[in-house]
């Protein structure tokens, strides 16, 4: 079986929306201190809804391939299904990646929960702080 699915393929070599969002309504930034990899995510939202996703990814074809089905996923949602996105959804979706490389779809995950919180704090809207990834105590980074 060939490492990588043809939807990560896919993703790798024809990401969708990349880019940067001016004036976004949540930018959500995070790296990986292990492998270097960095990820940013920029929404545009309007009443509750994602209307508008973009991202930047300097990383490995995995973290990529994750950004952009991660952003196909919440284009058009609501904030709470957004919210809820996980990585498993991420790399089922993507048909799967290669155990060493799970991590890489955390960071989509990740990601997009921290400019959803960019959002809220911005917005003085109240949240469940247990909803996003505490950085200051997450094994992953160290
Ligand atoms: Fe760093 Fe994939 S190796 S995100």
């Amino acid at each position: 079986m060939a490492l990588y699915s043809e939807k990560v393929m896919d993703h790798f070599t024809n990401p969708r929306n990349v880019g940067v969002i001016e004036n976004a309504d949540g930018i959500g930034e995070v790296g990986n201190a292990k492998c270097g990899d960095i990820m940013k995510i920029y929404l545009k939202i309007e009443n509750e809804t994602i209307v508008d996703v973009k991202f930047e990814t300097f990383g490995c074809g995995s973290a990529i391939a994750s950004s952009s089905m991660a952003t196909e996923m919440i284009m058009g949602k609501s904030i709470h299904e957004a919210l809820a996105l996980t990585n498993k959804a991420v790399t089922e979706a993507l048909g799967g990646l290669p155990a060493h490389k799970i991590h890489c779809s955390v960071l989509a995950e990740e990601a997009i929960k921290n400019a959803l919180k960019d959002y809220f704090d911005k917005n003085n809207i109240p949240y469940d702080k247990s909803q996003f990834p505490d950085c200051a105590n997450c094994a992953h980074c160290h």
